[in-house]
């Protein structure tokens, strides 16, 4: 299986706080540490960790290094980034005790790709099972109409939500994969069914909604499946989306029901959690496995 992952790639700069800030407050930071992330880069692991091949593209800047080199260590084919002269995207991650985490995001280099670079990158990869993309990069509209006219899947992972993702072409997107909020951005709904029917409306089926430590949800249109979260201690949820994201979709690519795939995708996510970072701490399928023994169905 082949997945093109079309993203983002930052340097997370992640502070352990106390509890998370109020306006006009200062507060000593615990706890400071560099790691890999990025929407793109945390996914194209996950995918890779599920068992996927995967080719990742997108744009860094001088600094981008340190992202490509540890994705080309851990088997993604990085050939198709894209160089600026300027800097690699960032984030500030706040993290206060339980996980929960509040992010300001610098896209730089992220932001600079440009269409020709998107065909060229669609050119290459004709033979793609799938594209996933966020909302992270610039040319992310035409990435997915160009997709579709050459007739590759796309999954979009509407994330971070802000207001033009509201007006994607989500009737070309085979796979929308959101939380509840940014779900409630897309659809103007608030409870989970509403949010769900309403996405299905959207893009005709293959949707699914995580509900963070609740669970997930899976919905082609006409059947549904809700599948409990694993109840963990939870120290960093920051990747836990793009964990679940990469696992889920390799598995229903790969041909497994809808309730298998959130089951193994809940407990990559629940692994995940459980240590500070994103990519670096989203665990194989072999410790999947080992995790998924103790939770018999
Ligand atoms: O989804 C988590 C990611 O969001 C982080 O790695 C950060 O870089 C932001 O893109």
């Amino acid at each position: 299986m082949k997945i093109l992952v079309f993203g983002s790639f930052n340097i997370d700069k992640v502070y352990s706080l106390p509890r998370l800030p109020q306006q006009g407050e200062t507060l000593y930071c615990e706890n400071y540490e560099i790691h890999v992330g990025g929407k793109g880069l945390n996914q194209a692991l996950a995918f890779k960790k599920a068992g996927a091949d995967v080719v990742v593209a997108g744009k860094v800047g001088k600094d981008g290094d340190y992202l490509t080199d540890y994705l080309e260590a851990n088997g993604v084919d990085t050939s198709l980034i894209d160089r600026s002269d300027g800097f690699t995207g960032h984030t500030i991650i706040e993290v206060e005790p339980g996980g929960q985490n509040q992010m300001i995001l610098f896209g730089g280099a992220n932001r600079e790709i440009t269409r020709d670079y998107c065909d060229k990158v669609l050119a290459e990869n004709a033979d793609a099972d799938l594209i996933m993309m966020q909302y992270e990069t610039s040319c992310v509209e035409y990435m997915i109409e160009a997709a579709y006219k050459a007739g590759i899947k796309t999954a979009v992972n509407p994330s971070p939500y802000v207001k033009a993702v509201n007006s994607l072409p989500y009737d070309k997107i085979d796979f929308i994969i959101a939380n509840e909020s940014e779900g409630a951005g897309i659809t103007g709904e608030k409870d989970t069914e509403s949010i769900v029917r309403s996405l299905c409306a959207l893009n005709n089926g293959k949707v699914i909604l995580t509900l963070g430590d609740k669970g997930s949800i899976y919905s082609d249109g006409a059947n549904q499946v809700f599948v409990p979260a694993f109840m963990v201690d939870a120290v960093d949820t920051t990747g836990a989306g793009d964990t679940f994201t990469g696992y889920c979709l390799t598995r229903l690519i790969g041909g497994d029901s809808p309730e298998t795939a959130l089951r193994i995708a809940s407990a990559a996510s629940a692994l995940e959690v459980t240590v500070t970072g994103a990519a670096e701490t989203i665990p194989d399928m072999k410790a999947v496995s080992e995790f998924l023994k103790n939770y018999p169905v």
